[in-house]
């Protein structure tokens, strides 16, 4: 705890160009001492390590979104031509960071490469240019969910721990502090801003009274995937689903499961009917018992088509493996007890697709909730070539379809990029 800091702009400093030494440019301006933070925006970083990219001003917003592309490696959501990403440096911003502020038309910036190592080699030069042991904070102005307006955060940090760690401290009433973690570096960052403005005449401050010390990486300032409950966008979290047919030993929170299947329940079905059935083979022993109802059914089939044993007990095998060892199996089904009756088998038939299509809207309910807590699923069909067994053998009643198995659970690896899927969309 300080009592009391000032913060001041460095002022005076020229157009920062490529290759120029940013440290004898600062130290020529101002006197450092030791304990002070040098809040440095992150452009004149850009611009120093010649992280410009010229494009042409006539088709700036085809080129802007072309080099926001190539910077992002994974996009959390977009709407018109607004962009958030994630960029390479672990960053998630809006554009991935490009930026034409405070450059000529022809000009875009990129996020330095990394960020922290800028921050320590301009440490270490300010070091040997002014004597001073300083931290370094480099700076980007970033936009937050829930709020309006911009901040100034913390994306490169040298000689300051990013993060004050209050957790286990007691409060002044013996309350444990469960979660209170305080981003000190976005805190600086945000404060030297007020004096930085978002003209380029001010990229730099001195945050003086902290006695900043420390050590880390302003990535500790980004939520771990895991710890992301914000991670897509609603149309990603749509396309964030993938079929996973290898899952980690990692447990599967059960909570999660029940929650997805209420997700699930949200499909649109016939005549305001609730259809689906779901049915989580959680002990071992309910989940063998049904995958030997499905293997009898299955060999004896394969059996009477006259399928070459081998070959049956193959497919079996390959089957067997994914839905006994995945983390999380559900056995779907839909109910046809709704379906109004019809002496016409055209109709029937209508009746029954009716039903099949909602139950195929509220399994990919499923797998969507799944995807958007970060497992993957497989929607495996085997039941429903044996409907009759799997759903006497999970007792379920009355004119059923059984509509296969979901296996689910935390991906082994991560899957290969999607490949575009396209538009299904015809326009007549
Ligand atoms: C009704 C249905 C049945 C499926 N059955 C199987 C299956 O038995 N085994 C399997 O490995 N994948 C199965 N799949 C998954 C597809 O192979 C998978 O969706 C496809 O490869 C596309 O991959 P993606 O889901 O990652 O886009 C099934 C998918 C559907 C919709």
């Amino acid at each position: 705890m300080t009592g009391g800091i000032e913060i001041f702009g460095v002022h005076g400093l020229p157009q920062v160009n490529a290759g120029d030494e940013l440290a004898s440019l600062i130290a020529g301006s101002v006197i450092l001492r030791d304990g002070d933070v040098v809040v440095v925006t992150s452009k004149i970083v850009s611009k120093a390590e010649g992280r410009l990219v010229e494009i042409d001003p006539l088709s700036r917003d085809e080129e802007r979104a072309r080099i926001v592309a190539s910077e992002s490696v994974r996009i959390v959501t977009q709407r018109g031509p607004i962009v958030i990403a994630e960029t390479a440096q672990g960053l998630v911003c809006a554009n991935a960071g490009v930026d034409g502020s405070n450059l000529p038309q022809d000009r875009l910036a990129l996020l330095p490469v990394d960020p922290d190592g800028s921050a320590a080699r301009l440490r270490e030069a300010l070091r040997a240019a002014s004597g001073a042991r300083v931290a370094v904070i480099l700076t980007d102005t970033f936009g937050r969910p829930w709020r309006t307006g911009q901040v100034n955060v913390a994306i490169g940090v040298a000689g300051i721990a990013p993060l004050r760690d209050h957790r286990g401290d007691k409060d002044t009433y013996g309350n444990i502090l469960e979660a209170t973690l305080i981003a000190e570096a976005d805190e600086i960052a945000s404060a030297a801003e007020l004096v930085m403005g978002k003209t380029d005449e001010v990229p730099v401050a001195i945050v003086r009274g902290l006695s900043a010390n420390g050590d880390g990486s302003a990535r500790d300032l980004v939520r771990l995937p895991e710890e992301d409950f914000f991670r897509f966008g609603t149309i990603e979290a749509i396309e964030a689903r993938r079929t996973i047919r290898m899952f980690s030993d990692r447990d599967v929170d059960h909570t999660v499961v029940g929650r997805a299947a209420r997700a699930a329940a949200t499909a649109p079905a016939p005549h305001h009917t609730k259809p689906w059935t779901f049915v989580w083979l959680k002990s071992d022993a309910a989940r063998a018992d049904f995958l030997d109802v499905m293997s009898a059914a299955w060999r004896s089939d394969l059996q009477r088509d006259g399928t070459d044993s081998a070959v049956i007990e193959r497919r079996l095998e390959r089957s067997g493996a994914l839905l006994g060892s995945a983390p999380i199996l559900l056995a779907c089904f839909v109910s046809l007890n709704g379906a109004d009756a019809y002496p016409d088998e055209r109709r029937r038939v209508a009746e029954r697709d009716m039903f099949v299509a909602s139950a195929g809207a509220a399994i990919q309910n499923l797998m969507i909730a799944l995807a958007s807590n970060g497992l993957g699923s497989c929607w495996v069909s085997s039941s429903m070539f044996c409907p009759e067994e799997a759903a006497r053998a999970l007792g379920i009643d009355g004119p059923a379809s059984a509509l296969g198995c979901i296996a689910a659970g935390y991906p082994l690896e991560e899957p290969p990029p999607r490949v575009p899927a396209g538009s299904c969309l015809l326009i007549r």
